[in-house]
């Protein structure tokens, strides 16, 4: 069957390479602890289920809800952002429901750019940015986010002749995988850079209650001059534990919201009224899930990485996110063959920094999501095969 040439361009080959190995390693009887994939491992706060069952025990709730998402919903995320951000939103041209950040990170450039406009992404990435552009038929431009620059993007770095062409930019603080984060002055130079370039900026905030440390990440549009060039995706899959659910949202720009909201209206009918409904009563209610989520991913970090630091291999804590991004042992110099090395030897998954783009070469993400015996255990399976002293 002869299938679209952009499908090939989708391929992961990292993800696809270590899913087969895993197949391996599992069918000679090793039990997989899998550190890899991102997903949430804790339930979602009874209060919120108790709303998603009640909302699918009634009937109403089952046409076809707006594309735009409810009018409760969408004033819930206003009132949430003035409360965590006292940023003012209009619910009705600035806020915009999704089926998870994924969803709009992966159709914004449908509406957004054309084919030969150049997209700034950042490398590594979360593979939904380059999906995205390469979805709508752009160009790609990665720009490098090394240890030495705390992570962050050099804008000076980007060519003239790139920054004339670039239509968007994608930032991701706190980020997956490199669990850096950002404050307010780098923002500020992004912005003035969006303006000056005619750029459009998006920031994927994801884990924007993810942070350690009492540090609280500032949303891009605590900049007021940031309104009228960005946007910025958040989800609940992380915060509030409810990734299978579907559910994220996007704020800003009025303008880049309502191409979405086009292409969007054009593909899907919006998210089930009961997960909208689980989605008010996690931003409204109680929030001791998201302290309790910090936490416990904190513990699972201090055994993970002390536990490592003992064979000498020494991590660096990460500022937010579930993931730790770990500089590869001495000795090793491909992530892949490493990632390979452990998983092969202990069955332990962890994912190589190629596959979120060529600057991960030299570190491996490992995820936090397992409980604190299965993380002692992996680290128990990985210094009884290796020591990197
Ligand atoms: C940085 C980042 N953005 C977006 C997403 C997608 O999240 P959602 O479940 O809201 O689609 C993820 C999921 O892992 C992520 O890590």
């Amino acid at each position: 069957m002869k299938k679209s040439n952009r499908l090939d361009q989708l391929k992961s080959a990292v993800f696809a390479e270590l899913e087969r190995i895993k197949e391996e390693v599992a069918a000679e009887g090793i039990t997989i602890i899998d550190l890899g994939i991102g997903s949430p491992d804790q339930p979602p706060a009874p209060h919120v289920y108790k709303a998603l069952r009640d909302a699918v025990d009634n009937l109403a709730n089952y046409g076809y809800p707006s594309s735009r998402g409810s009018k409760e919903l969408r004033d819930t995320i206003a009132w949430w952002y003035r409360e965590r951000f006292n940023v003012e939103l209009d619910p009705e041209s600035e806020v915009l429901v999704l089926m998870g950040s994924q969803d709009g990170l992966g159709h914004l450039p449908l509406g957004y750019l054309d084919p030969g406009d150049i997209t700034l992404i950042p490398d590594p990435g979360y593979p939904v940015y380059a999906a995205g552009a390469i979805l709508a038929g752009a160009e790609i431009y990665p720009m490098p986010l090394k240890e030495e620059n705390g992570f962050l993007p050099d804008l000076t770095a980007i060519p003239q002749e790139v920054a004339q062409k670039a239509r968007m930019m994608i930032l991701n603080y706190p980020n997956n995988p490199v669990a850096a984060v950002a404050d307010l002055d780098f923002f500020r130079k992004v912005v003035d850079f969006a303006k000056k370039y005619d750029v459009l900026v998006c920031h994927d905030f994801a884990y924007s209650e993810l942070a350690y440390d009492n540090y609280r990440p500032p949303s891009f549009l605590e900049i007021p001059e940031a309104r009228d060039v960005s946007i910025e995706f958040h989800s609940v899959s992380k915060t509030y534990n409810m990734a299978g659910c579907r559910l994220g949202f996007v704020v800003g720009c009025s303008e880049a919201i309502e191409a979405l909201m086009r292409i969007k209206s054009n593909i899907d009918y919006g998210v089930f009224l009961p997960v909208q409904k689980a989605g008010i009563a996690a931003l409204r209610g109680p929030q001791d899930i998201v302290n309790k989520n910090v936490e416990s991913y904190k513990v699972r970090c201090n055994i993970l990485l002390d536990g490592l630091s003992k064979i000498g291999w020494h991590v660096d804590r990460p500022k937010g996110t579930m993931f730790v991004w770990a500089k590869l042992p001495k000795g090793y110099h491909s992530s892949e063959t490493f990632a390979e090395d452990i998983l092969r030897k202990t069955g332990v998954v962890v994912v190589p920094g190629t596959a979120f783009g060529r600057q991960g070469e030299g570190y491996v993400r490992i995820a936090l999501v397992q409980d604190e015996q299965t993380i002692a255990e992996a680290v128990r399976r990985i210094s009884e095969k290796f020591d990197f002293s």
